[in-house]
């Protein structure tokens, strides 16, 4: 018996196995050897303008409809872009409490971009793509690459800093290697979405040169390089348009100039009129609510502006029905790359190999920003530590808005600490902050405030070595989404704390978490700082391992940390520039009047220092740069040179450090920079050891974009490539013409 049951078997694989092609009955559309295009073009014939419609706009919180009748899949969403978030019920903002959504929380974004190192960010994008695809989802919602303008915004977290350059690197292999998983990533906010006050309604007013060569780039190359297939509007407004429905931004730049041809997702609640919707770009209108703006309404998703109202437009012969059918092509596209991709692979979650790739990332990320010997504490040395801070046992993953997930674990700083030095180690809240409440805030009073600060400086007193780790967290007006920050000293009185405790033990190690630049007005009297950031399941082993010498760290930092909030220059020229003045009848106006000087472009064009600047993070090791070398000190049209650099590890444990490219134009038509970043490697060498740093400089390298022209153009004369260890510690220069 069992013998022909094998024989039944292998025949019912083999014909499951064979070339779809081969099953004649097949409609082209579901014919996987048949180009995508002409299984779109097919599906599009065979549906109704009803059918047609209902794939442009959601029919829950996190999906949005496909053609039952063809046997096409509904599309499933879900943010992202840290890990993939718990599901929510059908139709309202409250999570659907499954047993089996815990996932692993990957570091955000902003420590991706302070490892500078894009084959981690491969491994970041395959490991949340992976655990996307398990969960059956199409389009995971990020990464976002919004340019870190101003560090009081409450979504920099999300981002990857304040470069284009860096950012670009940092988010084309994630989407790379998430799309693999047959899940679409879907990069945001598109576009000018560098704040959270106002950001519903906020327009933006910018140049085109800050918009082409600071704002764009990283969304150009995520499209054009990453391949996105899906992209999200912001909610803001640019040339008094919404983005979602923005002509200039969907149909001019994104589809005409960078030849996306994937599909536009509107952000949550962010589409307000039906006619742009139809005709501006837009193709999935997502919502907040069931009338796709801001409250319930009986009518459900068929209220939203892409859905009942779209219809009878079209019917009526308001509308072009070709309008329909391009949404329709995208989403078709979409659905063919994602949930009607059956080459797809099965996907995985909260894996050992992704708990190891989290660490990874979080280790490489944590950056040194001082350290006067103190670091690394040899556990061997140290039995009597401190640790205060709240942020060393809260759940970070808890809070920030949408992009909060359901940690399978979270093992604590304080954990892991304890872990490492023993459980001797002793622990003082410090301050307290309140549950994190989406766009407000809990208030502790004073009386458990002064408590929990004098019992930490008491317990400071009688320890060998205190760690603190506090910083911001995901709260309201804190680092969470819709609202933004109020200062930019650190609350809760923790810059008082930090200054009672090295008051009475300097041997005092901050190692503060957030996703934001803060003042540091204790600076000069704390011996050793990190920069750690939301790292996610593994903060506590990943800090441990830096703080205890386990790991060497290597991260740079993304963006400045200026001295003063008005260092930076979004909050040099006024409430226009930053957060923008409310104008009766025309809602908020902002004009980014920094220009293209933004971040280190700022610091070093109005020269002045930041207190860490971009780029900066030491290391337990030394480096020494040698000269660099040129191939040839001229460059013609259409010629590379290449610059050299030899490096060597002058200390005694095995370290990895970036090294930077950055390009100065020495005479230009226009303003410009006094440099930009055009390259960086991040090598690791062991004591002893030496490399070749060698970058290719083009002269794409050298362009600015002249927006009177509109074109991007080099001008022939003379540059420097400034070889650095951070944007102001330039160990070589050399000099090189175009031309
Ligand atoms: C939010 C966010 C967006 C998120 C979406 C779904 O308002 O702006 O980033 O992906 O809605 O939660």
């Amino acid at each position: 018996m069992v013998q022909i049951q094998k024989i039944i078997l292998s025949a019912v694989l083999a014909v499951g196995l064979l070339p779809v092609s081969a099953r004649a009955d097949l409609p082209v559309y579901l014919d996987r050897s048949k180009p995508i295009e002409e299984r779109v073009e097919d599906a599009l014939s065979r549906m109704t303008l009803e059918e047609k419609v209902a794939l442009c706009h959601a029919q829950s919180k996190f999906s949005s409809a496909g053609v039952r009748r063809l046997g096409i899949p509904e599309v499933w969403l879900s943010d992202g872009p840290h890990g993939v978030r718990a599901e929510f019920n059908w139709d309202n903002w409250d999570y659907a409490n499954w047993t089996n959504d815990a996932c692993t929380v990957f570091p955000a974004l902003t420590a991706l971009a302070a490892t500078w190192n894009p084959e981690l960010s491969a491994l970041y994008g395959k490991s949340v793509g992976e655990e996307a695809r398990y969960r059956e989802k199409d389009i995971l919602l990020g990464p976002g690459v919004n340019i870190s303008r101003t560090p009081l915004n409450g979504r920099n977290f999300e981002y990857m800093g304040e470069d284009p350059y860096l950012t670009g690197e940092m988010a084309v292999p994630y989407i790379q290697e998430l799309q693999k998983n047959g899940v679409a990533a879907c990069v945001k906010h598109f576009a000018l979405n560098n704040q959270e006050k106002w950001r519903d309604n906020v327009n933006v007013k910018v140049s085109d040169r800050a918009l082409y060569e600071i704002y764009l780039p990283a969304f150009k190359r995520a499209v054009q390089e990453g391949k996105a297939w899906s992209v999200m509007g912001a909610y803001n407004r640019v040339w008094d348009e919404h983005c979602c429905h923005n002509a200039r931004l969907l149909n001019d730049i994104l589809r005409g100039e960078w030849g996306f041809d994937g599909a536009v997702v509107s952000d949550w609640g962010a589409t307000h009129d039906t006619k742009q919707a139809a005709l501006n770009g837009l193709d999935i209108e997502m919502g907040s609510y069931t009338d796709g703006l801001a409250t319930e309404s009986m009518y459900g998703y068929d209220a939203f502006y892409l859905a009942t109202p779209y219809l009878e437009m079209i019917k009526r012969g308001e509308i072009p029905e070709s309008t329909v059918d391009d949404k329709a092509r995208n989403i078709l596209r979409l659905i063919f790359r994602t949930a009607m991709n059956t080459d797809k692979p099965f996907g995985s979650m909260t894996t050992p190999e992704h708990y190891a790739a989290a660490k990874q990332v979080a280790v490489e990320a944590i950056v040194l920003l001082k350290n006067n010997g103190l670091l690394p504490l040899d556990p061997a040395k140290y039995d009597n530590v401190l640790v205060v801070g709240e942020n060393a046992v809260r759940i970070l993953s808890d809070g920030g808005g949408s992009s909060e997930l359901k940690a399978k674990d979270m093992f604590t700083p304080l954990e892991a600490i304890r872990e490492t030095y023993g459980n001797g180690v002793k622990f003082a809240e410090g301050y307290r902050t309140g549950r994190p409440f989406f766009g407000w805030e809990e208030i502790i009073p004073d009386e458990i405030l002064d408590s929990l600060h004098n019992e930490a400086v008491e317990l400071a007193k009688k320890a060998d070595v205190v760690i603190y780790i506090g910083g911001l967290n995901k709260n309201g007006f804190q680092e969470c989404e819709s609202t933004d920050r109020r200062e930019y000293n650190l609350p809760w009185n923790q810059d008082k704390l930090i200054e009672d405790l090295v008051a009475v033990n300097p041997n005092l190690v901050v190692a503060n978490i957030s996703g934001n630049a803060y003042a540091m007005p204790w600076v000069d009297k704390v011996p050793a700082i990190l920069q750690s950031w939301y790292l996610g399941t593994m903060i506590g082993p990943s800090m441990a391992d830096v703080i205890s010498g386990k790991a060497n760290p290597s991260g740079k930092l993304p963006f400045s940390f200026p001295k003063r909030l008005e260092d930076n220059g979004a909050h040099h020229f006024g409430e226009i520039s930053y957060p923008g003045i409310e104008i009766p009848g025309k809602g908020p106006q902002q004009e980014y009047l920094e220009d293209i000087f933004v971040g280190y472009r700022w610091h070093d064009t109005k020269k002045i220092p930041a207190l860490f600047p971009f780029g900066h993070g030491l290391s337990y090791t030394t480096f020494k740069y040698g000269k660099a070398a040129l191939s040839s000190k001229e460059m013609s049209d259409n010629g590379t040179i290449t610059v050299t650099v030899p490096v060597i590890n002058t200390g005694d444990v095995d370290g990895k450090e970036t090294v930077q490219l950055y390009i100065q134009d020495e005479k230009s038509s226009l303003p410009r920079p006094v440099k930009e970043l055009k390259g960086f490697r991040k090598i690791h060498l062991a004591p002893g050891q030496t490399t070749e740093v060698s970058f290719s400089i083009t002269p794409d390298d050298l362009k600015f974009f002249d927006d009177s022209k509109h074109e991007w153009i080099a001008e022939p004369g003379k540059f420097k490539a400034m070889i650095g260890a951070s944007s102001t510690d330039i160990r070589s220069t050399v000099r090189f013409s175009y031309k």
